[in-house]
């Protein structure tokens, strides 16, 4: 790892929080240039750099069934949309440490159905209690307090308090190793609450209050929108002709 310039300027209000919350904790935090060879480092450097830069990750919290009909949530932030046509979202599932597949995993296998279900700033707390490794026989569901209603294309009820939901049907998979899975899926139907969306689909972000995630237990919310407007080639030629 090659680091570049001086110490002590670079310390910021961000780096006491990570000081509070991670592993990585030193009396005196400098940010110099970093240039880090992927390689040479271990896996659990490599998720803190790219979930620490690649920022903010939108939440899915999933709600998926088992073939007996038990409904199960859980959140992930390795989550995005790939395309609109077909319209793609992703999911990034991973392995418990002792190698079993996850319930929404398992869940997803077993159905092909489930519902992403975004998160907003009143349904935080309930999220992060989701992601509480609960033995089988206990829900999450309860344990969060949260109401289930029925979705319409797919048979996994979707939670009620959500600013927005995605009914979803699974695609494809991708194993790069046994611990890691890329689910690939496509979503069916989308639900907003009322006030979130008009009906040419704008969405009013001050009203959606989505909650991003940075890395660990730091999230982000209320997102400062600014605009800026595609250019044209033809309108930057005649812009900046000498
Ligand atoms: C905000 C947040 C995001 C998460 N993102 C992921 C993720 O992208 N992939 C993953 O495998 N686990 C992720 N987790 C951990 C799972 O939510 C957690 O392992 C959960 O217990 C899985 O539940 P399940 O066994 O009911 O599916 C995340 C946890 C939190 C709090």
């Amino acid at each position: 790892m090659r680091r570049q310039s001086s110490c002590g300027e670079f310390r910021t209000s961000v780096a006491r929080i990570f000081d509070s919350t991670n592993d990585d904790r030193h009396e005196d935090i400098c940010m110099p240039e970093i240039d880090v060879r992927f390689a040479n480092i271990a896996a659990d450097r490599r998720y803190k750099i790219l979930c620490s830069l690649v920022i903010p990750r939108p939440i899915a919290l999933v709600t998926s069934m088992s073939e007996d009909g038990v409904v199960n949530a859980a959140p992930f932030s390795f989550f995005n949309v790939f395309g609109d046509t077909p319209p793609i979202i992703a999911l990034g599932l991973h392995r418990r440490p002792d190698r079993t597949l996850k319930d929404t995993t398992a869940n997803i296998h077993a159905t092909r159905e489930f519902v992403v279900n975004l998160v907003d700033e009143t349904l935080a707390e309930a999220m992060n209690i989701t992601a509480i490794d609960f033995p089988a026989q206990e829900s999450e569901i309860v344990a969060a307090n949260l109401a289930l209603t029925a979705s319409t294309d797919v048979k996994v009820p979707r939670i009620a308090s959500a600013p927005a939901a995605l009914e979803c049907r699974w695609v494809h998979s991708v194993s790069f190793t046994a611990e890691r899975e890329l689910l690939l899926a496509e979503v069916v139907r989308a639900w907003t609450r009322e006030g979130v969306m008009d009906d040419k689909f704008n969405v009013d972000f001050v009203a959606y209050q989505p909650v991003g995630r940075l890395y660990y237990s730091l999230y982000t919310r209320k997102p400062e929108v600014f605009e800026m407007q595609r250019i044209a080639h033809a309108d930057w030629v005649k812009a900046n002709k000498p």
